[in-house]
């Protein structure tokens, strides 16, 4: 038993590493030690930090080891002391993969070993080990977002790449969804704390809209004025549109010779599909597109509620079509397509009130801040969620086409601060009934 779940746990971190390196391999030298935008590390920092924590976890947390080297492991490390101006001074490329290599093998070195049925916590189960798997993966989405704004301060290309005919006729279609009772949050032990504990909550009836906005509906939101009408605009939210004179979506590139629209994209700059879900939007910018659109954006427990509740029952599924593992027939994550699905794209993925989209392609914007559930308890450390847990950070939910399989599940709470647009946020439309 111990020995299948340790062979289970060595292959999933054998799984993200592969991503994370190929990941690395698109990163040109030149940009690796360089701070491309105030809210981020250097992208090479990244890459340290994913091996620096693992081995934090691990080795120190779980089997009570020491850490490897501890210039690097401080180097490394997400804390006041070490603000990210100072992650400039980073080590080569080659040395960054030896550090990533040699951290990874004293964890798998400490997993051999381990006790997984032991009561404690960070050996338990391998929690140290699932943690770390997480968090791997959720900074691959921070790499790809950065990888995004390389893309952006690159010389354009000579040749723009075959523009997308600018129309839809998409529309979007309402659904109501009753009222009910369901359990939110999750139980699975390796589950983040701010999903914890599970608890029942009863949620008014609404109506939610069946797909995410599209790309198209956005630029008509444009056209209408939507960024210099300051009626559609929360004065918070006007002031930082203003200070950061946004008028489109971030890495939105706009050919003014023809009506057509680009994106600097993970991998480079790509034409819009008119009906992919938009990303790369504030929360400010998504409560805007809301109030022009008579419409608003979703509490969080409806967004939960419509994703994984079935009418009639208390209990919750883990995805939105079920118990079912990811795969892409279902959603669009883990890498596969490198940008956002076309909405109503994957049928199969329905909810069982018939919502589309609620896991992968775009992060969805919810109205509410990032709060604790109650009964909530910090673990491995407050600076994880309860650091952040203050009221200046919104939730965002459903995961990205760059999310794991691993972090897919539908209790996942993800959270920005109000301004922060550099990411795969996206936006879905709610209506009280
Ligand atoms: C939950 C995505 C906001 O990237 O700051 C990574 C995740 N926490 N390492 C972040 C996280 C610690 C976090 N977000
Ligand atoms: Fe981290």
């Amino acid at each position: 038993m111990n020995s299948l779940r340790k062979e289970q746990v060595a292959r999933a971190l054998r799984e993200a590493r592969d991503q994370t390196l190929n990941l690395l391999r698109q990163v040109p030298d030149e940009f690796l030690k360089v701070r491309v935008h105030g809210f981020y590390s250097p992208i090479g920092w990244h890459f340290g930090h994913i091996g620096m924590t693992e081995e934090y976890w691990v080795c120190v947390r779980a089997c009570g080891e020491a850490q490897l080297d501890d210039k690097l492991a401080f180097l490394f490390a997400n804390i006041p002391d070490n603000p990210k101006d100072n992650r400039v001074n980073l080590p080569d490329r080659a040395q960054i993969l030896d550090y990533l290599a040699q951290t990874r093998e004293r964890t798998l070195r400490a997993l051999e070993t381990a006790n997984l049925e032991s009561d404690q916590f960070f050996l338990k189960d391998a929690y140290a080990w699932e943690f770390a798997l997480q968090h791997e993966y959720q900074h691959q989405e921070t790499i790809a977002e950065l990888l995004q704004l390389i893309h952006q301060q690159q010389p354009l290309p000579k040749s723009l790449p075959e523009p997308f005919p600018w129309r839809s006729e998409h529309q979007t279609e309402w659904v109501e969804i009753p009222g009910g009772v369901f359990e939110r949050g999750a139980h699975d032990p390796h589950a983040y704390d701010n999903e914890c504990p599970a608890h029942k909550v009863e949620v008014k009836p609404f109506r939610l809209a069946k797909t995410p906005v599209t790309a198209f509906e956005w630029s008509l939101f444009m056209q209408e004025g939507g960024y210099a009408r300051k009626e559609l605009w929360s004065a918070a939210g006007w002031a930082w549109k203003e200070a950061e004179n946004a008028r489109m979506p971030e890495y939105w590139f706009r050919d003014s010779r023809e009506d057509s629209y680009y994106f600097f994209g993970s991998m480079g700059l790509r034409a819009i599909r008119p009906e992919e879900s938009v990303q790369a939007v504030s929360w400010y910018e998504a409560e805007a597109f809301a109030r022009w659109s008579g419409a608003r954006l979703p509490e969080e427990v409806e967004w939960e509620y419509a994703a994984r509740a079935v009418p009639g029952e208390e209990s919750s599924r883990p995805y939105p079509w079920g118990i079912a593992l990811p795969d892409h027939t279902l959603a669009s994550f883990g890498f596969h397509e490198w940008q956002p699905a076309l909405v109503g794209s994957k049928p199969l993925g329905v909810s069982a009130f018939g919502i589309l989209g609620m896991a992968g392609s775009v992060w969805e914007w919810t109205a509410s801040p990032f709060l604790p559930y109650p009964g909530f308890r910090a673990y491995p450390y407050d600076g994880y969620s309860k650091d952040h847990m203050d009221g200046n950070h919104y939730v965002c939910r459903g995961g990205s086409w760059a999310t794991s399989a691993r972090i897919l599940r539908s209790s996942f709470r993800n959270w920005y601060v109000p301004t922060y647009r550099q990411g795969f946020l996206g936006v879905r439309l709610a209506e009280a009934r």
